[in-house]
């Protein structure tokens, strides 16, 4: 987990749990820091804890154990409104019988704002979300997306310092999605305002986050920007939620310092980086990233190390070529080609050799 100094945090988990029901923990000893300014998202399958721990961040449930601190205060016993937090939420809850200006006045007028100033901070946040004409419209009278912008203008019409929110775009067609992706990516780093995010769309989170927490089972499996994720997660689960993973599996057979080896379990012996394993006789899920694995005899480097694979599908997607192999026994190992002018299109039914990096190879837990 990375490390942040606690002066610099500015919102914090310290060993937070929690159950609703007294007996199950939902949220299992949750330590989280983060800096003012970062952009952090919560990510992570159904049912993992994620609105949990955001409702207890806004105030909404408290935690059964530990300690939520918001700029070095503990925030346990501040009531939610006065926690100064923007929330944005799936269903964007704008109040259908007030107009646009009269919901982003709202927040305004909860915190004794006076009229004048009101109203150019109102017309300020539409601007920011390029709605300054809907003004006077109604929310039933906008399409969706431009709800979910004057959900998020509301949210930071206060001009928060925290802002909470969970699967905003969820309801959003990919294109809008996003495109607002951006939107809220661009407006959080322009105003510099710390944002938690939740999702559970692993594309969304890595376009969109300075750090991305995966969780699972009320835990958070890695911590870490998206890159690291992606390339050094450091575990069978975050390896196979990030991404596209070819899964081979096997036992440890030794491990000398950067290098295991592991015989598969078709017999196949090869080199791969210890990430999860830490002895020899345990068994390892070994994972590779499917653009890391390369056929093509000219562009394979002298260290990789080859393996006999038999071509079973081969898929155009225009920008890469998806090609589904049968590697050691497992016919569900798919590599992805650019689609570049010299690039062969392999053929279902043809045997090849493929070959891949020791250092793209990860042996994980099993
Ligand atoms: N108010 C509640 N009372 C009892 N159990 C709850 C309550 N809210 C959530 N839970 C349970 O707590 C666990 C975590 O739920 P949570 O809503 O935090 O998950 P999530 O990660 O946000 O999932 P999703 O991606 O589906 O929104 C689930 O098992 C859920 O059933
Ligand atoms: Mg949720």
């Amino acid at each position: 987990m990375a490390d942040t100094p606690a002066s610099d945090a500015f919102v914090e988990f310290e060993r937070v749990q929690k159950s609703y029901d007294g007996e199950t923990l939902v949220v299992k000893d949750l330590n989280l820091s983060m800096p003012k300014g970062e952009f952090l998202t919560m990510l992570g399958p159904s049912g993992s804890g994620k609105t949990t721990c955001l409702m207890m961040l806004a105030g909404f449930e408290t935690a059964t154990h530990g300690e939520i601190k918001l700029d070095g205060k503990p925030i346990n016993n501040i009531p939610p409104h006065k926690r100064g937090i923007g929330m944005v939420f799936q269903n964007y809850a704008l109040f259908p019988h007030m107009t646009v200006a009269e919901n982003l006045a709202f927040p305004l007028e909860v915190r004794k704002i006076a009229k004048d100033e009101r109203e150019k901070k109102v017309m300020r946040a539409l601007d920011m979300v390029q709605m300054g004409q809907f003004g006077g419209r109604r929310p039933a009278q906008l399409s969706g997306g431009q709800q979910q912008r004057i959900a998020l203008a509301r949210a930071l019409v206060f001009e928060p310092e925290l802002v909470l929110m969970d699967e905003p775009l969820g309801a959003l067609d990919k294109q809008l999605r996003e495109h607002m992706q951006f939107e809220i990516k661009h407006l959080s780093d322009n105003l510099g305002i710390t944002v938690v995010y939740v999702t559970h769309d692993q594309t969304e989170a890595l376009t969109m986050s300075d750090r991305v927490a995966v969780f699972n089972d009320g835990k958070i499996q890695q911590l870490a920007p998206p890159d690291a994720l992606y390339e050094s997660p450091e575990n069978s689960f975050v390896a196979q939620f990030i991404g596209e993973n070819n899964t081979l599996e096997g036992v440890v057979e030794s491990i000398d310092g950067n290098v295991a080896t592991v015989r598969l379990d078709d017999g196949e012996i090869i080199k791969c980086k210890p990430v999860n394993v830490s002895k020899p006789g345990e068994r390892t899920r070994v994972s590779i990233r499917p653009e890391r694995v390369e056929y093509n005899k000219e562009r394979m480097s002298d260290d990789a190390h080859t393996i006999k694979a038999e071509v079973l599908e081969f898929i155009y997607m225009g920008d890469i070529f998806r090609t589904r192999l049968r590697v050691a026994g497992n016919s569900d190992f798919v590599i992805k080609t650019r689609n570049a002018p010299d690039q062969v299109r392999l053929k279902p039914g043809t045997q090849i050799e493929i070959g891949w990096l020791p250092s793209d190879c990860h042996a994980l837990d099993a």
